[in-house]
């Protein structure tokens, strides 16, 4: 009867642990843990962790839905961490963040002069590239807090936002969507839905820096890419797309055949941040690039919806910024892949439509699959 009564008590005392303990929701095959992150504008600022059966874990924050960590195996088991970042909320808010991890909106990359016209009316953005607006404006969605929250029974962290109309400038009350998910294959998803109230320019990404060394090398021009675009989009001196398509044979913006970075990285002006032009049919789920890094035997491949991709180089990385681990983030140490439209689309006609209208869901789904080899 004794042994009864404290077999009951255990039962009972472990499921009141589990009710009580909401900083742990696991679903018996993966698990979100949450840890607090600092402070903004009086907001808690708190740090997801997904872990998947394989072991695998990636971070994220509610500020800027800041991807912050991605740990997953090389190619003898031992786990790395493959984003550029900072160890606490300060390095995220400091002025020379050059955008580590964020969600970029709402819209990622230039639009020429912060102007244009939608539906006969004018609109001016702020200006916060040479005379252009980068990456949303002087507040973008890198700089604000998302609602968190993780849906029961599931592997995926749910952010929200509402960009409210004349935010940035841009018209319309944005609602926007935004899911992390962890798969248990090693992929990393995000998913990005958006609907409006008046028609508005929107091009949603991801601004994770990526090292597939782990820490291990400074820089990835020994990280050898593959990208599926036979053109990419020609721009100007400040990164303005001209409008113009040039194939990529036999340039150094070639990376039909997989090369290291390095190879052609000096031929071209600044290093590479450009927007291929990727060679996809149809709006489905399709491979448009993958970068291995020989040393960790690390293999990254991306999938995405979207017709375009900024590969960008860490150009103006300069060895100003310590981040994790006391790291010092020297030009070239990391790669951006930014799944997106082309950039300044609503400027130029011959580009893929970037208008959201009222009624319509823009929608977006980019996966970043890791694997070794
Ligand atoms: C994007 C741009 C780059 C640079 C980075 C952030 O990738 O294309 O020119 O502004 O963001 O530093």
């Amino acid at each position: 009867m004794k042994k009864q009564l404290l077999l009951l008590l255990i039962a009972a005392t472990t499921l009141f642990a589990a009710c009580n303990n909401d900083k742990t929701a696991t679903t018996g095959k993966f698990s979100i843990t949450e840890k607090p992150f600092g402070k903004f504008e009086n907001e808690s600022i708190t740090q997801y962790t997904l872990t998947n059966p394989a072991g695998m874990q990636v971070s994220i924050i509610n500020y800027g839905g800041t991807v912050t960590n991605i740990l997953a195996p090389d190619k003898d088991k031992i786990m790395g961490d493959m984003v550029l970042g900072f160890d606490s909320l300060p390095g995220y808010l400091q002025k020379g963040n050059p955008y580590f991890g964020c969600l970029v909106g709402r819209y990622g990359n230039r639009i020429a002069k912060g102007k244009f016209v939608l539906d006969k009316t004018a609109y001016q953005l702020p200006l916060n590239d040479h005379g252009n607006t980068l990456h949303g404006g002087t507040r973008g969605f890198d700089k604000v807090v998302w609602k968190a929250n993780k849906p029961a029974g599931d592997s995926s962290l749910r952010l929200t936002y509402t960009s409210k109309d004349g935010d940035q400038g841009f018209p319309g009350n944005l609602s926007v969507t935004v899911v992390y998910t962890l798969t248990s294959d090693n992929a990393l998803q995000i998913a990005y839905s958006a609907t409006t109230d008046k028609a508005t320019p929107i091009n949603l990404t991801n601004h994770c820096y990526f090292n597939l060394s782990g820490g291990k090398e400074p820089t990835i021009l020994d990280h050898e890419v593959t990208i599926y675009a036979d053109k990419y989009t020609a721009v100007d001196s400040l990164l303005i797309p001209t409008g113009q398509l040039p194939y990529v044979k036999g340039t150094p913006m070639d990376f039909t055949v997989s090369k290291k970075v390095g190879k052609d990285i000096d031929s071209v002006k600044g290093g590479y941040d450009h927007n291929w032009v990727l060679n996809r049919k149809g709006t489905g789920l399709d491979q448009v690039a993958s970068i291995y890094d020989p040393g960790s035997g690390r293999l990254l491949e991306v999938f995405t919806t979207e017709p375009g991709l900024q590969f960008y180089t860490g150009n103006f990385l300069d060895s100003t910024l310590k981040g994790k681990n006391n790291q010092v983030y020297v030009k070239h140490a990391a790669l951006c892949l930014e799944t997106q439209h082309f950039p300044d689309g609503p400027n130029q006609a011959s580009f893929p439509n970037t208008i959201l209208r009222p009624g319509e869901t823009y929608r977006h789904v980019t996966q970043y699959r890791f694997s070794v080899k």
